[in-house]
């Protein structure tokens, strides 16, 4: 496993939702080796408290100088990073971790996100659209400010479902509901997703039964996400521990749930 440890300076900081924000960190040999559904360890802050770095998803690249961080505020560490502003450093560790795969003959996929999680999602749309692969993609969240990348997934020319719980956009109840009606009339080849750990796993059961391929991004507790700390242990269906930073984040679903 090849990875950089870097400062990265703090080049733009955009909020994209209520508590959401892109960050974008210079960081050249980063950006410039990591791959969709990969991962950073960021140290928020040089103090005692929080000590621990945290991973984030690579959300995109830019110019393969700057990674892209989608940040959702939801704790200490990353109230703290959203204090932060342009010129201010943090220490980044990546890239981590197994992303995600791609086959030679993909010709269509369908990628399911879940608030948040849309983060990888994007660095992963822009390597398809790249091999022309088709993608539908399905964008899931409590209510409309949840759905984040609608218009980044447009622009790559992917059709889009919007599902919200409350029904203020697109159907009025789970992404995973468009999803049951895709594999049902245009299983694509591959489905690919993140989101909550429920979601993912009724999305890689969905997948399973219609016979399609999915692989899921982990979003786990991690430490060191190096393989060290033993703290992301995940089980797999065959009893055998699985470590979602050095195995994943991003797994087969068939690994996880049967
Ligand atoms: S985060 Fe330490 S082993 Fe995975």
């Amino acid at each position: 496993m090849s990875y950089f440890q870097q400062q990265a300076k703090i080049i733009e900081k955009v909020f994209v939702g209520p508590d959401t924000f892109n960050l974008d960190l210079f960081c050249p040999d980063i950006a410039a080796s990591a791959r969709p559904g990969q991962f950073v360890m960021a140290r928020v802050d040089e103090g005692l408290s929080p000590l621990l770095r945290r991973p984030f998803s690579i959300h995109d690249t830019v110019d393969k100088n700057i990674v892209r961080l989608l940040v959702k505020i939801a704790g200490q560490g990353t109230r703290i990073l959203s204090g932060l502003s342009t010129g201010q450093s943090l220490s980044l560790l990546g890239p981590l971790g197994h992303g995600f795969e791609i086959p030679t003959n993909l010709k269509n996929a369908c990628l399911v996100a879940g608030g948040v999680g849309v983060a990888p999602l994007l660095f992963l749309g822009r390597a398809l659209a790249a091999r022309g692969v088709s993608c539908k993609v399905l964008v899931g969240g409590q209510t409309a400010t949840d759905l984040l990348c609608t218009k980044e997934f447009s622009d790559l020319g992917f059709d889009l479902g919007l599902a919200t719980q409350d029904g203020s956009a697109g159907h009025k109840g789970m992404v995973t509901d468009l999803l049951a009606g895709l594999l049902k009339e245009e299983p694509p080849q591959m489905v690919y997703a993140c989101g909550p750990q429920a979601m993912l796993k009724v999305v890689g059961v969905m997948a399973r039964d219609a016979k399609t391929p999915c692989q899921v991004s982990l979003e786990t507790v991690m430490a060191c996400g190096m393989g060290v700390c033993l703290g992301c242990a995940v089980k797999s269906v065959s009893g055998k521990i699985l470590h979602a930073c050095k195995d994943g984040p991003v797994m087969d679903a068939d690994l996880l749930w049967d």
